[in-house]
């Protein structure tokens, strides 16, 4: 089966295409070259659904778009689906400034978090979503060199060290994305039946 990505994100990429290459036999990852759709949805589904949308509209073939971003707990779930632009513009290392800025000093307990995917997949046979949750908190600096985004920032639930300290591996065995990619593989295996 091919599967489009629709998706500029390069990192997303490499970690969708890592986790479903090792978990999908024979499902091919394509770039996309659409148009680009405008991420004005209300919700990590919405988004996604329209990137999807989109890339099906374009390219005729099934195509899967992923939303996600960081939901902390004391900010009443925000960054959210600003997460990509917290900042103002598309940059992370400003993105985490501010959330750890407006975090200040609150005490680790306090500092809840969870990083949110959802993942639309469009195509003849219609519309469907997968979500997956990776709960954590926030870190009161930044550590680790790994992932992207918001993970030198962010303690996964288990650990003592930032999602950027995890090995590549490690955290795509465990993630929000590899969650929801997670059932999203079984969906595909189950219709492929
Ligand atoms: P999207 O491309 O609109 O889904 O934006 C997602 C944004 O959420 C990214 O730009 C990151 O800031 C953040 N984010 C999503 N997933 C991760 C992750 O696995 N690690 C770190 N940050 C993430």
């Amino acid at each position: 089966m091919q599967i489009v990505l629709a998706t500029h994100n390069a990192h997303k990429v490499t970690e969708l295409g890592a986790i479903l290459g090792a978990a999908v036999e024979g499902l091919e990852l394509l770039g996309y070259d659409g148009p680009e759709p405008v991420e004005d949805g209300t919700s990590y589904l919405e988004n996604a659904l329209i990137k999807a949308r989109a890339a099906y509209a374009h390219t005729g073939v099934t195509s899967m778009a992923d939303d996600s971003g960081i939901a902390v707990e004391i900010l009443g779930g925000s960054p959210g689906i600003f997460s990509a632009r917290w900042a103002g513009g598309r940059d992370n290392v400003a993105n985490r400034q501010l959330l750890l800025s407006q975090l200040g000093d609150v005490a680790q307990e306090h500092r809840a978090a969870a990083f949110v995917c959802t993942i639309a997949l469009v195509g003849p046979d219609g519309e469907t979503s997968f979500t997956g949750i990776w709960p954590g908190r926030v870190a009161t600096e930044e550590h680790g060199e790994h992932g992207f985004g918001y993970d030198p920032i962010f303690i996964p639930e288990g650990f003592e060290v930032t999602a950027a300290e995890l090995e590549p591996e490690v955290k795509n065995s465990m993630s929000h994305r590899a969650l929801a990619l997670e059932q999203l593989v079984s969906y595909l295996n189950a219709i492929a039946e």
